[in-house]
C-alpha cells in the first residue's frame, strides 16, 4: 500500500471577506507519511488544514479522497471520511463533563431507543484516554477543571477515536508539556507505521524536522515548496518562510547580565492553588528574570499570583515601595502587563475588534479632557500593528478571526501600548513564527535597557537562556536553584534542576 495518495487538493484557493487565505494550493498526502505545514504566522497553514478537516468550505478548487472527488460539508462529515483534526485554538466546550466533551455529537453510540447509556459512554471515554496512556483524567468530571493541556489531550482523543486515516495536528505540540508532547509523538508513530498519514503544524524547526518525513512551507498563503527529509536544513527551511535571508542575532548577544538595584516587584512567601510552597523573588529595575520548570511546576500559577489574578493563601506580592498587589486591577494600575499562556481565555475578548482588545489596559492614557477619540485610538492600534507586524485586513477586525500567532501578538500589543513598566509574560512566543520571534526577543531587550522589567515564564530553555539575566528554576512548586547569565550556562544544567 505504501506512497498511496489519500488526500489531495486542486488549486484550493480561500477567501474570507477580503483577506486572501490560500491562493491555489495543489498537495498530496500519501500513506506512510508525516507532512509539516510550515510558514509564518497567517500563512495559511490552519486555513488549509480547516478546509480538509470539513471546517471550511474552499472559495474554488477541489478536493480528492483516495481518488474520488471530497466535498466534506462538516467537520462530522469528514471524520466519517477518516480526517480529524486537533484545532489550534480551545476546542473543548467547558459547561460538561470530559465524556461529553470526547462523544460530542456521536452519542447515539451509547444509546438505545435516544436514551444515552452514560455508564457505557464514561467507560468507553476512559478507555479511550487510557488507549493513549492518560490515567489521571476523569471522564465524569466537568471538563472546567482541567487545565490548558488536559484539555488539550482531551481533544487528542476525540480527534482520534474515530480511528481516522489522517490525523492533523495544528499547533498542539505547543500547548503540552514534554510528557503532552511524548503522547503525541507516538501516535505520530502509531498512525505512520498502520500506513496512515499525519499532517503536523508547529513553529518549533526542530521538532518539526524531528518528527516530519516532508515538509510544505506556505507563505502568504502561496505554495512555496516541497522538501523531503534529505532536503531539511534549517537555515533553508528558514529562508523559504520568510522569502529573505534571516540575518542578525536571535537572542540578546551579551552575557554581562547587569540590572538595577531597585526591587520593583517582589514575592514573599508564597503559597497559592496546590502548588506553589514558600516562593520568594525580587524583581529588579532592567531585569529579565526567566521562570522554567515542567508545566506542573508551578510556575504558570506563580504568573498568575504576581499579577494579582489568583490570590495566595498564604504570603503577598508587593511593588518596590510596598504597596500590596491584591488585584488584577491593582497591578494593571500600577503598570504590570500580563500574556497569558492562555491567550484565548484570559488575554483576549474574541468577539471584540483589534482596536478594542489593544485599547482596553490604556484607556486613561489615550483619554483627552475626560474624553476618548477614535482617531486617537487608532493611532494608538495602528502603531501596535505595525511595530509587532500584527497581519490583519484592518483594525476593526475581529480578533477572532486572526491566526493564531497574531491573536498572540495582539495580547503582547496592548501591554507594550500601556507603556507597562513590569511585564510579565508567561510564553510569550508560543505559537510564534521565527521572524516575529526573533522581534519580540529584541523589544525584550530594548524593555530592559529602557529599564523595564521582564519575568519571562518559559517550558523553551534555549529562550531562558538565550534571554535572561538570571533564571529560576522551580520544581513541585518550589524555586530550586537560581542560575545567573553566563556563557557557560547549558541546558543540561538547567534540566538536572527540572526533574
Ligand atoms: N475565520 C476567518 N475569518 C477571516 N479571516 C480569517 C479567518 N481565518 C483565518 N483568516 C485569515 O486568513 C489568513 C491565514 O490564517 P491562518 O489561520 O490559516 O494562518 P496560520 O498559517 O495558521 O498562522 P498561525 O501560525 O499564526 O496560526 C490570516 O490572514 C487570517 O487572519
Ligand atoms: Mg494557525
Amino acid at each position: 500500500m505504501g506512497n498511496k495518495v489519500l488526500i489531495k487538493t486542486n488549486q484550493i484557493v480561500k477567501h474570507f471577506g477580503l483577506t486572501h487565505a490560500l491562493n491555489g494550493i495543489s498537495i498530496e498526502v500519501r500513506r506512510g507519511e508525516v507532512v509539516g505545514l510550515i510558514g509564518e504566522n497567517g500563512s495559511g497553514k490552519s486555513t488549509l488544514s480547516s478546509i480538509l478537516s470539513g471546517i471550511y468550505p474552499p472559495t474554488s478548487g477541489s478536493l480528492e479522497w483516495k481518488g474520488k472527488p471530497y466535498k466534506p460539508v462538516d467537520a462530522m462529515d469528514a471524520q466519517r471520511h477518516g480526517v480529524s483534526m486537533v484545532t489550534q485554538e480551545m476546542g473543548t466546550l467547558p459547561g460538561i463533563r470530559v465524556a461529553d466533551n470526547i462523544f460530542l455529537g456521536r452519542e447515539e453510540f451509547f444509546a438505545r431507543k435516544k436514551i444515552v447509556n452514560r455508564k457505557k459512554m464514561y467507560e468507553a471515554a476512559r478507555e479511550a484516554l487510557g488507549k493513549i496512556g492518560i490515567t489521571d483524567i476523569d471522564p465524569e468530571a466537568p471538563i472546567a477543571g482541567y487545565g490548558l493541556e488536559d484539555r488539550k489531550l482531551i481533544e487528542v482523543v476525540r480527534a482520534i477515536y474515530t480511528d481516522p486515516e489522517i490525523f492533523i495536528v495544528d499547533e498542539t505540540t505547543t500547548a503540552l508539556s514534554q510528557k503532552g508532547r511524548e503522547i503525541i509523538y507516538r501516535l505520530i508513530e502509531k498512525f505512520q507505521k498502520e500506513d496512515k498519514a499525519v499532517i503536523f503544524i508547529s513553529h518549533d524547526l526542530e521538532e518539526i524536522m524531528q518528527v516530519c518525513s516532508r515538509l510544505i512551507v506556505l507563505r502568504d498563503g502561496d505554495f512555496i515548496a516541497d522538501l523531503s527529509r534529505e532536503e531539511f536544513e534549517e537555515n533553508r527551511i528558514k529562508e523559504l518562510m520568510v522569502g529573505r535571508k534571516l540575518t542578525g542575532d536571535y537572542y540578546r548577544s551579551d552575557y554581562d547580565g547587569t540590572y538595577g538595584k531597585d526591587v520593583v516587584l517582589k514575592a514573599e512567601r508564597i503559597y497559592a492553588g496546590h502548588v506553589l510552597q514558600d516562593v520568594s523573588l525580587e524583581l529588579h529595575r532592567g531585569e529579565i528574570l526567566g521562570i522554567g520548570g515542567l508545566t506542573d511546576c508551578g510556575m504558570h500559577d506563580l504568573g498568575k499570583v504576581l499579577f494579582g489574578m489568583e490570590k495566595p493563601l498564604y504570603g503577598s506580592v508587593s511593588f518596590g515601595d510596598g504597596t500590596k498587589i491584591t488585584s488584577a486591577k491593582q497591578a494593571i494600575s500600577g503598570k504590570v502587563g500580563y500574556v497569558s499562556k492562555n491567550r484565548d481565555q484570559e488575554g483576549l475578548i474574541l468577539s471584540a475588534s483589534i482596536l478594542d482588545n489593544t485599547v482596553l489596559p490604556s484607556l486613561n492614557k489615550i483619554m483627552r479632557t475626560g474624553l476618548i477619540f477614535r482617531r486617537d485610538e487608532k493611532n494608538f492600534t495602528d502603531k501596535q500593528v505595525k511595530d509587532l507586524s500584527i497581519k490583519c485586513r484592518e483594525i476593526e477586525q475581529d480578533v477572532r478571526d486572526l491566526s493564531g500567532g497574531n491573536k498572540q501578538k495582539v495580547v503582547f500589543g496592548k501591554w507594550l501600548g500601556n507603556e507597562s513598566e513590569i511585564f510579565i509574560l508567561d510564553c510569550p512566543t508560543r505559537g510564534i513564527d521565527i521572524g516575529v520571534k526573533a522581534f519580540m526577543y529584541q523589544l525584550m531587550y530594548r524593555l530592559k535597557k529602557e529599564g523595564k522589567s521582564i519575568i519571562m515564564i518559559s517550558e523553551e530553555l534555549p529562550e531562558l537562556i538565550g534571554m535572561s539575566d538570571r533564571i529560576m528554576i522551580m520544581k513541585d512548586g518550589k524555586i530550586q536553584r537560581t542560575f545567573h547569565r553566563s556563557e557557560e550556562l547549558n541546558e543540561s544544567a538547567l534540566i538536572k534542576e527540572m526533574v
